[in-house]
């Protein structure tokens, strides 16, 4: 089995700064302190589970380092690089490139005028690139990796703006095998989740709003927020362990515990060969 290696970034600067998400409200805010240990909590979570968890180095004004999945695209030694739509995390990109050209990586960027938020709206299940459309990233984007990593891309219009990103409402467990939370799509996306993967583990509304799809898979274990007790009990009969941890100080600026990852040996379900 292969270790998982994990890109967290801790959050010393980490706040609610600015609203570009129907979550975020900066008169609300959010507790540094607590953010802090339930951070901790998942990355020993997350080591207590086998992976390798690399470092970021936190930046004073970047309140949503944080998130390191909106980083880019892993492909194998590749790190496709986002281009966020709003100038506030635009800021985040060098920091991200900078840390992926000295591990080694090739780092390598969209063209111009297309958004692309990383694996926030991008995830393999199988061989084919699920990808979320419209809010932040915009479907040329998409399709241009397609072409790129001669992959399936399915484009998925996401039509409710508390479900920005497709991690907050859809996460493989394997190829074959998902969570969703279907009103999170149109028509159009909901048949083609349903034509392409088998198994589908429904969040209901409650859950979707505990960010319930916004979990890390870590083999046959799903570490996500507390709170999701219907989500936990179907992912057990269906043979997985769910753990959770509690993450509401990130709720509050729209992320969970997928987001504040970035899988860079390829999401457990990822086929990439
Ligand atoms: N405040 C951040 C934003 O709106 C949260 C990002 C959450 N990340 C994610 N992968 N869904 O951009």
């Amino acid at each position: 089995m292969r270790q998982p290696r994990i890109l967290m970034c801790p959050p010393d600067y980490y706040g609610i700064e600015y609203e570009i998400n129907p979550w975020m409200n900066r008169a609300r805010g959010s507790s540094r302190e607590r953010a802090r240990r339930q951070w901790q909590k998942l990355h020993d979570t997350l080591i207590g589970l086998g992976a390798v968890v690399e470092l970021m180095e936190p930046q004073p004004g970047l309140p949503d380092l944080v998130f390191t999945a909106n980083a880019g695209l892993m492909f194998g030694n590749r790190f496709f690089s986002s281009r966020f739509r709003h100038e506030e995390r635009a800021r985040e990109t060098p920091h991200f490139d900078a840390w992926f050209a000295a591990h080694g990586y090739i780092v390598e960027h969209l063209p111009e005028g297309m958004y692309f938020e990383g694996a926030g709206d991008a995830l393999f299940c199988g061989p084919t690139l699920f990808a979320g459309y419209r809010i932040r990233s915009d479907v040329q984007g998409h399709q241009y990796l397609g072409r790129v990593l001669q992959k399936q891309v399915l484009p998925l219009e996401l039509i409710n703006p508390y479900f920005y990103h497709l991690d907050t409402c859809f996460c493989p467990l394997a190829p074959g095998e998902a969570i969703w939370y279907p009103n999170a799509f149109d028509d159009y996306g909901r048949r083609v989740i349903e034509n392409h993967i088998p198994y589908l583990i429904s969040a209901n509304e409650a859950e979707a709003r505990c960010f319930g799809c916004n979990a890390v898979v870590i083999g046959k274990t799903v570490v996500l927020n507390s709170g999701c007790t219907k989500l936990a009990a179907d992912l057990q009969a269906r043979g997985y362990t769910p753990v959770s941890v509690e993450l509401d100080e990130f709720i509050k600026s729209g992320g969970s515990a997928k987001c504040l990852t970035l899988r860079l040996d390829g999401e457990e379900a990822a086929v990439w060969e």
